[in-house]
């Protein structure tokens, strides 16, 4: 398999509604390690499938410890679902497809989200907390939602100018490293 590869806004892959997971195999617990690996590169907490191009209901997440560290509450959830949300909280945000960018934002203080782990069982989810904030920020990739659709139409309209002339620039940049 190709390294996997952040997708970054603006792009249709981060807009399309994930489909269900029918079989867990040794395939997909290769792609949920390196999608934590592509994760902890970019300092992230969390990372859903479509961020590395796949249109499959799948998230890896791992809140760090208080020291800042990552590696001991490493979390895969398939066809994850909310069955309780409750409460309200202002949270600052950011995304590893929208790079350079936090936004405050209102979520659920507290969710309760059910999952098959990659054993291909059932688990759930009791969450608050940046825990609770991840999963939701996390599932809403898996219907083509990210974050900045919180904001008004007018400074995501902005934020999409921005991001859209950056990518136009990268892409340049790499057209003429090839031709150099
Ligand atoms: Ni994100």
């Amino acid at each position: 398999m190709a390294k996997l590869e952040v997708v970054i806004f603006p792009d249709d892959r981060l807009r399309r509604k994930c489909r269900k997971i029918e079989k867990i195999d040794d395939s997909l617990k290769t792609l949920a390690e390196e999608m934590f690996e592509v994760m902890y590169q970019d300092d992230g907490v969390g990372l859903a499938a479509p961020q590395v191009g796949l249109d499959i209901r799948m998230v890896v997440i791992d809140i760090p410890k208080e020291d800042g560290s990552q590696g001991e509450n490493k979390l895969v959830l398939i066809n994850p679902e909310f069955t309780s949300v409750e409460g309200k909280v202002l949270s600052t945000e950011g995304c590893l497809s929208v790079p350079d960018y936090t936004a405050e934002i209102e979520r659920y203080e507290k969710v309760t989200v059910k999952a098959l782990d990659l054993e291909g069982k059932e688990q759930v989810y009791e969450a608050d907390g940046l825990f609770a904030i991840c999963l939701q920020h996390e599932l809403e990739h898996l219907d083509g939602k990210l974050f900045i659709d919180h904001l008004s139409n007018i400074k995501r309209g902005i934020l999409y100018k921005r991001y859209l002339k950056l990518k136009k620039e990268a892409q340049r940049a790499a057209r003429n490293r090839e031709n150099a």
